[in-house]
């Protein structure tokens, strides 16, 4: 196991991210964590980057026992600030800040301090890396030696001859920097001896084991799913760890594309097992949704009606739990927050302070005196993809475009009604089928067809219409932050129009949305 210390960057999960690539298990703690108290013997300890001056008053500070360890260190940025400020506070607030690209020269060493040209052993002598940070080091501690620099800091690399710490101004764990992997895997591997066995079953394994002590032999879960990849994965890992004890709820906001409900139904009971109760809400939302064509409005309207729904069947549920013989109450809720949601890096004040309640459910948690349980929070999409496959979930549904919670309300312009969710779910049907024929739903982040709220000419049957337009969008993105469009050819987009119009009635034409974002967003409210 390689200890990291978390400091607080928001780059301090891409080093947990990076050593599970190199099979290697790893576990991140506040930065505050006395090392007396772990519960584990770490082969090697990492220091993250953090948003703080060494030097000021309340900036955070690694348990000195940290040192006494006798195993390798690696301080990254703070990190590298915290071990030269631990080994004789040389740190100053620098001239320059420095953001972005650096060029890193590699300082080698030959005779008896080669050991310290072990963490860029393998890495050519001049390497591009990212930086970010303010404060450099103005002096070396005693017995170290720079090991690399850059224009801006002649310390960017520190290495002890007499132990192996290491400290690092640049960040590996970006893909920023091309060759971080390598350092951090010579730092692991090579410097830690750290074994490479960490496996997705492994993760599976730990997190059954973990859930299941959390919860307790009786405790009880309720969960909100939609059919998406994360709650799916989410609910898939409770009922392995709990069974039945795991309650999924899926509402239908009756803004769900065509048959969503009842395929999600099938997959999630008759495939995964999930002990799942539908509850169709449609009339409701549709009721409150009448007449209703701001953008922002809609959302709340289903935001909220979201919460009333959910917060009902809950209560229905844990009344009925209380009550089984088995017993034990409702206590928990879970989350299928990843890694990218929890925005909030702020972790040396504690785990609880990390928790982002996500706003569909922070009044549950109060009114029901719910704890938050988030099995995927230490994860990055694709991970909770690998995961999904290990778990048995179907590929299609592990490989499914994110889709909004005020789903089809925000992607019909204007008012939201029966007759306008009738045509957007059929052109979003052909749409999607055509785009998975020819291969493609992988390569796009996100498609969908959007109803317009205008109508347009056409001639049909040599009678002339006056009909709707469906409004085509796919984008390609890796963040869902920024996103392009993506460049089917003509021939893709002919056939697609040529359907829609001819298909689905009330619409004679059909346009592709050929807009970046930014300025667009990927919804089009
Ligand atoms: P935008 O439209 O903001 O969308 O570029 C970025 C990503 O977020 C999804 N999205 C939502 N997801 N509730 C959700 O659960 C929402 O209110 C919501 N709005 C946008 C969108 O589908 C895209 O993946």
């Amino acid at each position: 196991t390689i200890l990291v210390l978390d400091f607080g960057s928001q780059y301090s999960h891409l080093i947990t991210r990076r050593l599970r690539e190199l099979n290697i298990y790893s576990e991140m703690l506040p930065c505050t964590q006395k090392i007396a108290d772990l519960h584990f013997q770490p082969k090697g300890i990492i220091l993250s980057g953090g948003p703080y001056s060494v030097y000021e008053d309340g900036a955070p500070h690694v348990d000195p026992a940290a040192f006494d360890l006798g195993v390798p260190i690696l301080g990254i940025c703070y990190g590298l600030q915290e071990m030269a400020w631990n080994f004789g506070k040389n740190v100053l607030a620098g001239e320059k800040r420095e953001y972005g690209h650096a060029n890193l020269k590699i300082e080698r060493h030959s005779g008896k301090e080669e050991h310290i040209d072990r963490l860029f052993e393998g890495v050519e002598d001049d390497i591009e890396v990212w930086m970010s940070h303010g404060d450099k080091l103005s002096k070396l501690p005693d017995n170290f030696h720079p090991i690399a620099s850059t224009a801006n800091a002649p310390f960017a690399g520190i290495a002890s001859m007499s132990r192996p710490y290491f400290g690092i101004q640049f960040h590996p764990e970006v893909t920023h920097t091309p060759r971080g992997t390598q350092i951090l895997s010579n730092f692991a591997v090579k410097i830690c001896k750290a074994r490479q066995d960490w496996t997705m079953e492994k993760f599976v394994d730990k997190e059954i084991e973990r859930i299941r002590a959390m919860v307790g032999p009786k405790g009880q879960v309720i969960g909100a799913v939609s059919g998406g990849v994360d709650s799916t994965v989410a609910a898939k890992l409770m009922q392995e760890a709990i069974g039945d004890r795991f309650h999924a709820v899926l509402v239908d906001n009756g803004v769900l594309r065509l048959n969503e409900a009842e395929t999600v139904k099938e997959t999630l009971t008759k495939h995964l097992g999930i002990n799942l109760t539908v509850v169709d809400a449609s009339d409701l939302f549709l009721g409150r949704l009448k007449g209703v064509s701001d953008p922002e409005t809609k959302r709340k309207i289903i935001g909220n009606t979201f919460i009333e729904v959910f917060q009902d069947k809950a209560k229905a549920i844990a009344d009925a739990a209380a009550n089984s013989p088995r017993a034990g109450d409702i206590e928990w809720l879970l989350q299928g927050t990843l890694y990218p949601d929890v925005i909030e890096s702020i972790s040396f004040k504690g785990p609880s302070a990390t928790i982002k309640t996500h706003h569909n459910v922070g009044g549950l948690l109060e009114n029901m005196h719910l704890k938050l349980i988030e099995p995927l929070r230490e994860l990055f999409k694709d991970e909770v993809r690998a995961l999904g496959t290990n778990l048995g979930i179907p590929e299609d549904l592990v490989w499914r475009h994110p889709f909004p919670g005020p789903g089809l309300a925000i992607r019909i312009l204007g008012e939201v009604n029966e007759s306008q969710l009738k045509i957007a779910r059929q052109a979003d049907k052909i749409f999607i089928d055509e785009i998975v024929s020819a291969g493609l739903y992988r390569k796009i982040s996100q498609a969908f067809a959007a109803l317009l709220p205008v109508k347009a000419v056409g001639v049909m049957g040599d009678k002339r219409v006056h009909a709707q337009v469906i409004a085509l969008r796919a984008v390609e993105t890796t963040d869902f932050m920024t996103a392009d469009w993506f460049p089917f050819n003509g021939e893709f987009l002919k056939r697609v129009s040529n359907r829609i119009v001819n298909e689905v009635d009330g619409v004679c034409r059909v346009m592709y949305d050929v807009t970046s974002k930014p300025p667009g967003t990927i919804e089009m409210e």
